[in-house]
This record gives structure tokens, sequence and C-alpha cells, in this order.
């Protein structure tokens, strides 16, 4: 596997800045996940490594060796898209099989089964192998096209919301097998997802994206816990962080013009100042929904809690983070 680095890298379509100046490296053997609303840029940076876009300006190496010029082919990068791509006229297994039969790789036909079958079998596909691709839903394609880019033997795999069409339990199969299978291999992982757990947990490393810029590059702890922006601090966590006028609670250094509370920052007191609008019980957790001096404001509390709508609590803040007029965070 290999260590991706890109130095400046902008991409424009048109007059449209899609990346603007980015630099960063993806280390070897790491798992890194970009985040960032619709258009921040993630699928330009993953088409840009694949060699599908090339950069206006700046480098992209892969394992210290320059990309220019470069076919996708010849980087050896394996992508998962986010808008699958299958051969429909094919079955699954010579879906899985096609980019171990490249004639580059030679790969012998036992080899081949074996690598398939262990595939199929991590995906929960093993018994679909027969069919075409057409034949099958769509959380079954995009098993398909993840195991594709897993058959192979790749520098680094690049993925774009691979699990986004699955339902929640074999998100939460393949989310665990997937991280398994990177430790295993040691492999290199850019990975796009909307998805906050799967950021949190799969994660060495966070990218934060925003219109094209690459605000923060962290460990997901440190993204959480030191976001460099208020944009920054709402791309993790959920329920989202508050965010509230400085001056709300006494002790604001100067400049400072919102403050940031965690959910789990905001716990009950003694006393009465905030009205509870709505009790929310997830079953692992109970999250509340306030009213205090006329903000919104949400925090979780145990799950059996025997608060109820309308109740009044009184809520003690920790952990505060400071942000200046701009939503730049204040040390
Ligand atoms: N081929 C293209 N031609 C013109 N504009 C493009 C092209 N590809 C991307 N863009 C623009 O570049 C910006 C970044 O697009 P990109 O696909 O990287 O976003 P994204 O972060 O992957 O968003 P999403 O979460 O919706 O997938 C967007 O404004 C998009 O409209
Ligand atoms: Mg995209």
């Amino acid at each position: 596997m290999a260590e991706v680095t890109l130095h400046n890298v902008t991409k424009r379509f048109g007059t449209h800045v899609a990346l603007d100046n980015v630099s960063m490296t993806v280390p070897d053997g790491s798992f890194v996940v970009l985040l960032g609303p619709t258009g921040a840029g993630k699928t330009t940076t993953l088409r840009l490594i694949s060699g599908l876009e090339r950069p206006d300006s700046g480098e992209i190496l892969i394992d210290g060796r320059p990309t220019q010029g470069l076919t996708p082919a010849e980087r050896n990068v394996a992508m998962v898209f986010q808008q699958y791509s299958l051969y429909p006229h094919l079955t699954v297994r010579e879906n899985l099989e096609f980019p171990l039969k490249s004639p580059l790789l030679k790969t012998p036909k036992d080899e081949i089964d074996r690598k398939v079958k262990a595939i199929a079998d991590i995906l929960q596909i093993g018994h679909k192998l027969d069919n075409k691709a057409t034949a099958l839903s769509g959380g079954e394609m995009q098993r398909v096209s993840i195991g594709r880019a897993l058959v192979r033997n790749p520098q680094i795999y690049l993925m774009d919301e691979p699990l986004s069409s699955l339902d929640a339990k074999l998100r939460a199969d393949l989310r665990i097998e997937l991280k398994n299978i990177q430790a295993n291999l040691g492999a290199t992982l850019l990975y796009v997802t909307h998805d906050q757990v799967e950021a949190m947990t799969m994660a060495t490393h966070v990218g934060v994206l925003h219109h094209g810029r690459l605000v923060q590059f962290g460990s997901p702890r440190e993204v959480y816990e030191q976001p460099v922006s208020i944009y920054a601090a709402a791309r993790l966590g959920q329920p989202r962080i508050n965010i509230l006028p400085a001056d709300v609670f006494p002790g604001a250094p100067p400049r400072a013009v919102s403050m940031g509370l965690r959910p789990e920052h905001i716990r009950q007191g003694q006393g009465e100042d905030s009205l509870v609008n709505r009790v929310e019980r997830l079953g692992d957790q109970t999250r509340l929904h306030l009213s205090f001096r006329g903000l919104s404001l949400v925090t979780v509390t145990e799950p059996h809690t025997a608060l109820r709508d309308g109740d009044i609590v009184r809520i003690e803040p920790s952990n505060p983070l400071y942000f200046d007029a701009d939503g730049l965070r204040l040390a």
C-alpha cells in the first residue's frame, strides 16, 4: 500500500473552483474520511487521485511518485463510485472476477475463485454469485461494487459513500468488516461519507472540505474536540453542536461572538431555567429539546429519564468552544 500526497491542488470546472489549493497527505495504512456538504469537492478529490480528472495546478503523488501523465490503470487505485457501476450483462461472479482477469495480473484460476468467494461471503452476497447484475437490489449492487475494489491489490482504495444505500443492519455489519479488512491488509483508504458514525468509528484521520478548501485535517477526536470553526464543529456529532450567542453564560473571552456546546456538555443542575419542549426517546439515549432564554438547545440524558414534555429544568454547560465573528475558533 502507499501514501498519497496532494500539493496545492486546484481543479476548476469552467469558472467554478471545485478544489481550491488543497494540500493533504493520506498516510500509508490510514483510513481517511472526507467530510463536507454536497458540492464541497469530495468526489472531485477522489477522481483527481484516480486519474479520471486532471488538476489545473498542483501535484498528486502516490508512494512519493508524481502521477502526472499516468492513466487510471497505471496508478493502480481501486475506486468505488458514488453511482455504482457494474457490467449489467455479467453475473455477480463475473463482475467480481473482472478486475482479477486483467492480462497484466495473470492471476491463477483457483486464486480468483478463492478471492471471489471470500469477498462475496464478507459482503453477504455469496448466494447471488450467479445472478445477473441487473437482477439485484440497490444494496446488493453496491456490495458488488465494493467487492470489485476489494478483490484487487491496489496502492489505495478510494470509496465514495459506499454504504449509503444499505439498510441499517447491513451498514453496521459492513462498517465493521471494512474496518477489519483495512486494518488486516494495512490498506490505505480514502473514504467519503455523510454518516457521523462511519466517520467517527472508521477514520484514523478526517479531512473537512468547505467550498473546495481543506479547512481541517486531523484525528476524528481532534476535529470533534478542537474544531477550527463552527463549520468544522458542525460536521461531526449527532445531535449537532449547539451554537449560542457567546454571552448567554458568563466567562466568554474577548472577541467571542458565539459559543458552541456539544449536547453531552449540557448537564442538568438544581433549579429552573429551561423548558423541555420535547423528550425524544431513541432507546439507547434520550434527547431533550429545550428552550433556554428564547434559544433552542438539544442535550442528551439517560435513556430512562422521568422527564416529560413541558417540564422545567436547569442547565449547566461545560467545555464551551468560543468562536469569533467569522465563525473561527478562539483559543
Ligand atoms: N464534470 C463537472 N462539470 C462541472 N462541474 C462539476 C463537475 N464535477 C463536479 N462539478 C462541480 O464541482 C463541485 C464539487 O463537486 P463534487 O462532485 O466534488 O462534490 P461532492 O462534495 O462530491 O458533493 P456530493 O456530496 O453531492 O456528492 C460542485 O459544485 C459540482 O457542481
Ligand atoms: Mg460526491
